[in-house]
């Protein structure tokens, strides 16, 4: 434990992890995968999945993290010889994930702005164009594109150089409440439009179907998003352990912030879907458009108040967004300042949160310009073909989804899986129980916990990657 420079408050450290958890993933990416995804059967087997995997491996990453109290990289080193390189594993994903989730918080703070521009009337704003016009305006226009996500990544460090204390969870107490809040104000928006309930029964409504049709699909996309969701797999949780007191209760902290991202991820979706269903009913339930190109059209149909909808909606998801890319940037600085304090050093959190951001920023700038494959850029795996480059598969379809397949589709689960394996084999799961019982109570869970760990996590998280592989590549 790093003294005085770890979380003031349990409920400062549940605000971090909650805001970690719940981000663009909650309500960018739950909505539209639950609707290209089958609505309700989704939700089911995200359900399933986050008991039966994203509870044990998250308990396991706070414990594992507590233990060292250090960063995901010394995590690694010092409890394991087999898995040392995880910790690695677990630093580079972060960097991949930053660099086009900060590109989408770009897009969602342009998108506040854009909404501003309608409630004045200024030339700035919709100006009369359709969301997908203006969305596709948008993304071939590559300076602006680059010029906010730079926003976005700088607004992000200047957090972090704050330290965790300071920063991160002085902003994430405030921040996630008033996020609760104006999530409240849009779900009661949505859910009172007309015909709204065609929305909700989508939702809400048994429906097996989808299951019969795609199983592995439906499997490998929940699985995907709840690491993803959770923020585990690569060294957050870890890393946010490692500054957890001891009094501290490790399984009801990961139970609260499941519980919180489950319940945001819910939310979201009766934010976004009922609207989504009520006034575009022909428009696209999922993929990536939803939250710039159906919502938007939700919004503009609003009449005069759609600009403030818009507002308070994209700078929701901003804040959002924010809460959780502090913590992916806090991976990468937490290993840097541990090693300099190590040396003697001091900390020097302040220039390694700049030279993280700076590495950060030289691979957004590239998905920025790619604009979600607009630009006609080159990505890993496609062809030459009449002189244009040519898709392959679902995975080099923009520079976001090749680098999305790399970190969410291949190293989280794969992070998670070793990590597993790691317990159950190496260092045996007795040392998470005596790290969670070092708080005082008993791990009234140890029995679960050792059957998932060993047997069951694993084995799911077998499917979900191989799920994840057929998805992308095939
Ligand atoms: N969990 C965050 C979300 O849902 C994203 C995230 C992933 C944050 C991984 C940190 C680590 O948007």
């Amino acid at each position: 434990m790093r003294e005085g420079k770890g979380f003031k408050s349990t409920f400062g450290f549940l605000m971090a992890a909650v805001g970690s958890a719940v981000g663009l993933g909650n309500i960018w990416g739950f909505p539209n995968k639950m609707g290209s995804n089958g609505g309700f059967a989704f939700l089911l087997i995200y359900l399933i999945l986050a008991v039966l995997c994203g509870y044990v491996v998250m308990v396991g990453e706070l414990a594992l993290g507590r233990k060292t109290g250090k960063g995901a990289i010394e995590t690694y080193q010092i409890l394991s010889r087999r898995f040392k390189w995880l910790g690695w594993m677990a630093t580079l994903s972060p960097f991949l994930i930053l660099s086009f989730y900060c590109t989408l918080g770009g897009y969602c703070l342009k998108y506040v702005v854009l909404n501003f521009g309608n409630l004045i009337g200024a030339s700035w704003g919709t100006n009369g164009l359709s969301g997908a016009e203006v969305f596709s305006t948008f993304m071939t226009n590559q300076s602006e594109g680059v010029i906010y996500g730079i926003v976005f990544l700088l607004l992000s460090v200047l957090i972090v150089m704050g330290g965790v204390r300071g920063g991160i969870e002085r902003f994430c107490t405030v921040g996630m409440p008033a996020l609760a809040v104006m999530l409240v104000v849009i779900i009661i928006r949505s859910c009172t439009l007309p015909g709204a309930a065609e929305g909700l029964k989508f939702m809400f409504m048994p429906n097996f179907e989808p299951l019969k049709e795609n199983f592995f699909g439906v499997l490998a996309t929940a699985g995907g998003q709840m690491f993803f969701s959770l923020s585990l797999g690569m060294g957050i949780m870890i890393t946010y352990g490692s500054y957890l007191k001891k009094e501290d209760s490790i399984t009801k902290n990961a139970l609260t912030i499941m519980i919180f991202d489950t319940i945001v991820a819910l939310m979201a979706g009766l934010a976004v879907l009922p609207a989504a269903f009520a006034l575009d009913p022909n428009g696209s339930k999922g993929g990536p458009s939803l939250l710039f190109v159906t919502l938007q059209n939700v919004f503009d149909n609003m009449g005069p108040l759609g600009g403030v909808f818009g507002i308070i909606f994209y700078a929701l998801v901003v804040l959002a967004a924010i809460t959780s890319s502090i913590s992916l940037l806090e991976v990468i600085v937490t290993h840097f300042t541990d090693v300099a304090a190590a040396k003697g050093k001091g900390d020097k959190r302040k220039a390694y949160s700049l030279i993280a951001a700076l590495a950060v920023s030289a691979l957004m700038v590239l998905v920025c310009l790619d604009g979600l494959g607009s630009n006609g850029l080159w990505v890993p795996g496609q062809k030459l073909v009449d002189g244009v480059w040519t898709i392959t598969a679902t995975f080099n379809d923009c520079w976001l989804d090749f680098l999305d397949m790399l970190s969410e589709g291949l190293m989280m689960p794969l992070g998670a899986l070793f990590m597993c394996v790691m317990i159950s084999l190496e260092l045996k799961p007795r040392v998470v129980r005596d790290e969670v019982e070092a708080s005082g109570h008993k791990m009234k869970i140890y029995g679960y916990f050792k059957v998932c760990v060993s047997v069951i996590t694993p084995l799911l998280m077998l499917l979900v990657i191989g799920g994840q592989i057929r998805e992308f590549f095939f």
